[in-house]
């Protein structure tokens, strides 16, 4: 499918994705919505309440490492041990990778940025004092973990373009890949999936959303 990098209203990059009219974040600025939706609404969230030693986060779609990137800057940042897996069936290029300005962005060497992407598959590293990773090439649907994660950030394509993955089969695997207390933060906030996640057993809330979005949802696993 035919991807193209576009830049964003707060500066940062993102890529869209012409046939289908949709982007890997959102048009109003990818950084802010990453630090909004992931960071402040999930990890921050979650910290406040437990801190386990590591924080083990699963991210839904790896995509172009963005998200991945700002949690490793945080974790160092704030010396929080985080070990993050990122699931994705269809990576980017390294061409694609190199147009990325995420390092430049958010002020920060671009070194850990090339790590994450050039990591092997399956094989778990260390890439800082602070951040482990582990990049898996898989379908969202042959996620099959049980009881292993605090956080998931689910940030998949919306549902419009990709409505299998916005079901209650979906969000019943990621309500067993969390541990009690666990949570899952996503920029989606409609009705239908929030039905789906309430119908697993997630208790939601409807939390303001990024800039241009009005509402995003939180499920935690009580
Ligand atoms: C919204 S983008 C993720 C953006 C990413 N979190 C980031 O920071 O760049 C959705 C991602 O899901 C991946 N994807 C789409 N369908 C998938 C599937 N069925 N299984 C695994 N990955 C999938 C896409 O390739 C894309 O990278």
């Amino acid at each position: 499918m035919k991807r193209e990098i576009i830049i964003t209203d707060d500066g940062s990059t993102t890529i869209h994705l012409p046939d289908l009219d949709e982007q890997y974040h959102s048009k109003h600025g990818a950084i802010q919505e990453a630090y909004h939706v992931f960071i402040k609404t999930g990890l921050e969230y979650f910290l406040k309440q437990l801190q386990p030693k590591p924080l083990k986060i699963l991210e839904i779609g790896f995509g172009t490492g963005l998200n991945a990137f700002i949690t490793l800057l945080e974790a160092d940042k704030n010396k929080v041990p985080i070990s993050f897996t990122g699931v994705e069936a269809y990576p980017i290029s390294s061409s694609e990778i190199e147009k990325l300005n995420y390092p430049l962005q958010l002020n920060s060497p671009d070194e850990y940025f090339k790590k994450l992407h050039k990591s092997e598959w399956e094989k778990q590293i260390n890439i800082s004092t602070h951040f482990s990773f582990l990049k898996r090439k898989q379908f969202f649907l042959e996620i099959n973990d049980i009881n292993n994660f605090h956080l998931i950030y689910f940030d998949a394509f919306g549902a419009r373009v990709q409505p299998e993955l916005w079901t209650e089969h979906i969000f019943k695997k990621m309500y067993i890949a969390l541990k009690k207390g666990g949570v899952l933060v996503t920029y989606s906030a409609k009705g239908s999936v929030r039905r789906a996640m309430q119908a697993v057993g997630f208790v939601v809330e409807r939390l303001p959303g990024p800039p241009g979005k009005r509402e995003m949802l939180r499920a935690s696993k009580i």
